[in-house]
């Protein structure tokens, strides 16, 4: 495999051409930093020159929808760790499936896929119970509450079949409403990110609790996902695809 790395030089992408390195790939980084062959503004002929298998990208929103339109032109298949996209812009990287594959995950940990299912398992099985969600995670994380958040609330609307109030903290007089689902966001040291769903309710509580270990594992996910996207035809794919497939 061959597989451009964009945002090189960040947390994620180290860890990324790391693993990747591991694995045998061959990597070509794209980065802002001087040093590198390709900048993000050099990735088109980059894309023309190399004709790489996939790209996996952990940057920042803006770059990312600008890096997945340029795989679109050159009809590179594209992995998207990035998190912290707005509706427009998820509308772009859907556009750009059109033209290309795509496969945008807010996590790649195998357990948190494991654990969405859980959470639409236990939250359909304890109607009533009352649900608050935790993450934590470093002090560099942009977006909050994460994309793996945001998943997992989606999850508890999904159990629920309907949306629930989304209260981000608390503060003051305030009697917890029946609808409302607490959001609870940490930033602290480089906790490489920690996921809890609480369900409390009838004199019991249920916690069900994912953490990264360490960052390799989103890389090996995002990689993995990269061996899977590669050669598929245009199209808007979810990681759930690349697990099944290898269950
Ligand atoms: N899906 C998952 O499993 C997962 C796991 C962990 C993190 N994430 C997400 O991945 C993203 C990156 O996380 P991180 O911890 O690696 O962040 P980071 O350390 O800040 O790295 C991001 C890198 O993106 C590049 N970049 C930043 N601003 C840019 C810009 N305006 N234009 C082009 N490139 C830019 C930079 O790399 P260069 O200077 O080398 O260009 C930067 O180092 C975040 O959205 C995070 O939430 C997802």
């Amino acid at each position: 495999m061959r597989v451009v790395v964009t945002g090189a030089t960040g947390r994620m992408g180290r860890i990324v051409r790391e693993v990747a390195g591991e694995r045998g790939w061959e990597v070509l980084p794209v980065s802002r930093s001087e040093g590198t062959k390709y900048e993000p503004s050099s990735l088109a002929s980059a894309l023309a020159e190399e004709r790489p298998d996939a790209l996996v990208d952990f940057t920042v929103p803006a770059a990312s929808v600008e890096t997945v339109a340029t795989c679109a032109d050159a009809g590179i298949p594209a992995v998207v760790g990035t998190t912290g996209f707005d509706d427009e812009q998820l509308d772009a990287l859907w556009e750009a499936s059109q033209s290309t594959p795509v496969l945008h995950a807010p996590n790649f940990a195998r357990g948190v896929a494991a654990l969405i299912g859980l959470v639409r398992e236990a939250v359909a099985a304890l109607p009533g119970y009352d649900v608050e969600l935790t993450e934590t995670h470093h002090r560099g994380k942009r977006d909050a509450p994460s994309g793996t958040a945001n998943r997992l609330l989606d999850a508890v609307d999904e159990a629920r079949g309907a949306s629930a109030e989304r209260v981000h903290g608390r503060q003051g007089a305030h009697l917890r409403g029946d609808r409302e689902v607490g959001v609870h966001v940490r930033r602290a040291g480089d906790v490489r990110g920690e996921h809890e769903v609480l369900l409390a309710g009838n004199d019991e509580v249920l916690t069900l609790t994912h953490r990264a270990e360490s960052r390799r594992v989103f890389a090996a996910g995002a990689l993995d996902a990269a061996a899977w996207l590669a050669g598929r035809e245009a199209g808007w794919y979810d990681f759930s695809e690349v697990l099944n497939d290898d269950a």
